[in-house]
C-alpha cells in the first residue's frame, strides 16, 4: 500500500471501491434506523466488514456512507500507511529532529514541528470552493433534507455523528477541531455535544465568560486524515488541521465561511454554518454510544445554522457506534499508535501501551514500563492520570517491559501470577470520561491502578500465597449446589483459572440480584462460603450477561465496576461485582440500557425502557 493523499471524501470512497472494501446499497434505505441496523450487522463481521455507501436514502436527495474508517485495513488506506506503526515512526523521526526539553516544550514542540514545515493548512485558491457549490441560507435551511441517522431505538432524536466542529479560542485565536455528535432539534438548530473536559467546551466557556455569541462551523465529510484528525486528542491550542497536513503530507486546503468568521475545509462534502449563544442551554440525549450503552441525557448549549453549504453532489458520512468492535476502534487504535511516541517524550519509561476495546478507551490502559527504581509503576500511574485525555483512565496496569501490553495472554499470565491483592492496588479519585456510568458521581469517581512489575531490591516483596487444597478436577454441579447453598441468587458459575500453583484462582458467577440480594449480600456470602475459599479472586455478573464469552465479560468488567465500590477486599481476596448497580448499591444515578435494536422504540416507554 502506497502512501496516498486524498483530497476529499469522494477520492477516498473511489478508493475504497478499487481496494475491493466498499459495498454499495442501491435500494432505498431509510436512514431512521435502517441504515443503522445493516451498518451494525456489516461492522460487527469479522474484521469489521466493508464500508457501505447507500445510493438512495428515503426522503433525502443525497446518499450516505457508513463504516469507512471501520477495519484495520480501511484506517491504514484512510491515513495512508500500511501499518499504523509507520504514524508512530513518522511522529518519533521529527522528534527525533527537535527533541523536547519538557513537557511544555513538548507542546510547543508539536506546533513548530509540524506547522514551519509543509503541513500548514493552506487557503484554498479556487474562486468557489466545492463545499460552497451549493449555498442554502434563510428558511430554506433544512437539516431534514440531510440524512441524518437516527442510530439506536432509544436515540433522543437524528444525529450528526461524524461531524468536524471547528470553533476559534476568543483569547488565542486559535482552531480547534474537535467531533462531538450533534442531535438535530428542528430544521436550523442541533446540541452541542462537546463534553465539559473538551477543548470545544474549554473555547465556549470563554465566549460564555465574555457573554458573546461563538461562532461555530461544522464540516461533515472530507478528506479522511482531516476526518480522523478532529477525533485526535491533540493538546489545546494545537491545530488538529495541522496534524490532518502532517498525515497526508500535504496541507489541507481551508475556505471562510460565506455568514461566520471561520474557515473550513474547503473540500468538505457539508458545511453548516452557525454559532452558539453563551447562555442557551437544551436538553440533548440519550443516544446509543461507543460504551455500548445510552449515554444519559443533560443539558449541552445549542448550535444555530446559518447557512449550509454544500458540493454539487455531495455524499453524507457517518458512523454508527456501540458495544466494541465498532468503527471508532480503529480510530481510536490510530489515536494509540500515532500518540505512543508523543507520549514517550513525558514519560520515556513507557515502552508501549494497549487500550483494549473492551474499555471503550477510557476505562483501562495496560502500560509496559523499562522499570528502573522502586515505586516506578506507582509513578507512571500516578502521571498518566494527570495527562491529557488518559487523565479519563478509570484502570491502569502496569507489566515490566518483557511483557507484551498487546497480548492479552501475557497480560492474563502476569495477572494471574503475580497480582498480590494486598500489595499491588494503587487507589485513586479522579476525573472520570462523561460517559463513564460506574461512578455515583457524574464525572468524577474512583480509579484503580495495579503493578504487576516484578519487584526489585528497595520494593516490599509480594506476600507469599498461601497454599491451597483444590480437587484435581471440580464437579461444577456440586460447586454450584455448595455455593447456591451459601449464598442465594447464584445461577451459573464459569472456572476461569484453577491452578493451585499459581497466585490468583478465578471464579465467575452469574447473579440474580433482587431486594435483600444486592452487591454487598453477595460480597459478603462469597467470600464467606467455605466451598469458595480455594478461589481468591470472585466476578460476579447479572443474569442476562453470556459469562462464557469473554470479550462480554470483560466489557461489562471495564463499564460496570467503581474500583472504590465494586472490588471488595478481604484478606488477600477479593469479590468483584460486575453487574448493574441503583440504590441499594449506594448508586443514585441512572444507570443506562445497553444498547440492543430489539426494542421497538414505541413501545419502550411503556416497557420502562425510556425513564
Ligand atoms: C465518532 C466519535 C464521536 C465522538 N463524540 C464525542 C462527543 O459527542 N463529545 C465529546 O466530547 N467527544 C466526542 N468524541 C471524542 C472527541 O472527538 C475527542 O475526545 C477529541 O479529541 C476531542 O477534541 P478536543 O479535545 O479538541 O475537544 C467522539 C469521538 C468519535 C470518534
Amino acid at each position: 500500500m502506497k502512501s496516498v493523499k486524498y483530497n476529499n471524501l469522494g477520492e477516498f470512497i473511489q478508493a475504497l471501491k478499487r481496494e475491493g472494501e466498499l459495498k454499495t446499497i442501491s435500494h432505498p434505505v431509510s436512514a431512521v434506523l435502517e441504515i443503522s441496523k445493516l451498518t451494525d450487522s456489516e461492522s460487527k463481521s469479522p474484521g469489521g466488514g466493508k464500508a457501505l455507501f447507500f445510493e438512495k436514502v428515503k426522503d433525502s436527495p443525497f446518499p450516505a456512507a457508513t463504516n469507512l474508517f471501520g477495519s484495520s485495513r480501511r484506517i491504514c488506506l484512510a491515513l495512508g500507511v500500511e501499518n499504523l506503526e509507520h504514524l508512530g515512526d513518522r511522529i518519533r523521526e521529527i522528534i527525533r529532529m527537535s527533541p523536547p526539553k519538557d513537557l511544555r516544550d513538548m507542546l510547543g514542540m508539536l506546533t513548530t514541528a509540524f506547522s514551519v514545515s509543509r503541513f500548514f493548512p493552506r487557503k484554498s485558491r479556487v474562486k468557489v470552493p466545492s463545499c460552497q457549490q451549493v449555498v442554502i441560507k434563510g428558511d430554506d435551511i433544512n437539516l431534514f433534507d440531510l440524512p441524518i441517522l437516527h442510530c439506536w431505538p432509544q436515540d433522543a432524536g437524528r444525529f450528526i455523528t461524524l461531524p468536524l466542529v471547528i470553533t476559534q479560542s476568543l483569547s488565542t485565536g486559535k482552531r480547534n477541531v474537535g467531533m462531538y455528535r450533534m442531535q438535530v432539534f428542528d430544521r436550523k438548530t442541533t446540541g452541542m455535544h462537546w463534553h465539559i473536559h473538551k477543548d470545544g467546551s474549554n473555547y465556549f466557556n470563554e465566549y460564555r465568560k465574555a457573554g458573546k455569541r461563538m461562532p461555530v462551523a461544522v464540516a461533515i465529510g472530507a478528506d479522511p486524515a482531516t476526518i480522523y484528525a478532529a477525533t485526535a486528542p491533540m493538546p489545546r491550542n494545537v491545530d488538529e488541521m495541522i496534524l490532518a497536513g502532517f498525515i497526508r503530507n500535504a496541507p489541507v486546503a481551508m475556505t471562510r465561511c460565506l455568514t461566520c468568521d471561520l474557515e473550513v475545509p474547503a473540500e468538505a462534502e457539508f458545511v453548516l454554518e452557525g454559532y452558539v449563544e453563551p447562555d442557551e442551554l437544551r436538553r440533548e440525549g440519550p443516544f446509543g454510544d461507543h460504551t455500548g450503552y445510552y449515554s444519559l441525557a443533560d443539558d449541552y448549549p445549542v448550535f444555530h445554522v446559518t447557512a449550509i453549504t454544500h458540493r454539487k453532489s455531495p455524499v453524507y458520512c457517518a458512523t454508527l457506534v456501540g458495544r466494541p468492535p465498532m468503527e471508532d476502534c480503529y480510530l481510536a487504535k490510530a489515536t494509540e499508535r500515532l500518540f505512543l511516541p508523543l507520549l514517550q517524550t513525558v514519560f520515556p519509561e513507557i515502552m508501549d501501551y494497549w487500550l483494549p476495546w473492551e474499555g471503550v478507551f477510557h476505562n483501562i490502559v495496560i502500560v509496559s514500563i523499562k522499570k528502573e527504581y522502586p515505586r516506578h509503576a506507582q509513578k507512571v500511574i500516578s502521571g498518566l492520570w494527570g495527562q491529557g485525555q488518559m487523565s479519563f483512565c478509570k484502570a491502569i496496569i502496569v507489566v515490566d517491559e518483557t511483557v507484551d501490553p498487546k497480548n492479552p495472554i501475557q497480560v492474563m499470565q502476569r495477572l494471574v501470577d503475580n497480582f498480590d491483592l494486598t500489595t499491588d492496588i494503587v487507589n485513586a479519585q479522579g476525573i472520570l470520561d462523561v460517559l463513564d456510568h460506574s461512578s455515583p458521581f457524574a464525572n468524577f469517581g474512583n480509579k484503580i491502578g495495579i503493578d504487576l512489575t516484578d519487584r526489585i531490591i528497595g520494593e516490599p516483596l509480594r506476600n507469599p500465597f498461601p497454599p491451597v487444597s483444590m480437587p484435581e478436577k471440580f464437579n461444577e454441579d456440586a460447586l454450584l449446589s455448595g455455593i447456591q447453598a451459601a449464598c442465594k441468587g447464584v445461577l451459573s458459575l464459569r472456572i476461569l483459572r484453577d491452578d493451585t500453583a499459581r497466585r490468583n484462582r478465578i471464579l465467575v458467577l452469574k447473579v440474580r440480584k433482587a431486594a435483600g440480594l444486592s452487591g454487598s449480600y453477595f460480597a459478603e456470602q462469597l467470600l464467606d462460603a467455605d466451598i469458595l475459599q480455594p478461589f481468591n479472586l470472585i466476578l460476579f455478573y447479572d443474569s442476562n450477561v453470556d459469562i462464557l464469552d469473554n470479550s462480554f465479560i470483560l466489557w461489562k468488567l471495564f463499564n460496570n465496576v467503581d474500583p472504590g465500590r465494586d472490588v471488595i477486599l478481604r484478606q488477600g481476596r477479593s469479590v468483584i461485582d460486575a453487574c448493574k448497580k441503583g440504590p441499594e448499591e449506594g448508586h443514585d444515578r441512572e444507570w443506562p440500557d445497553e444498547l440492543s435494536f430489539d426494542v421497538n422504540p414505541f413501545n419502550a416507554r411503556k416497557e420502562g425502557y425510556i425513564r
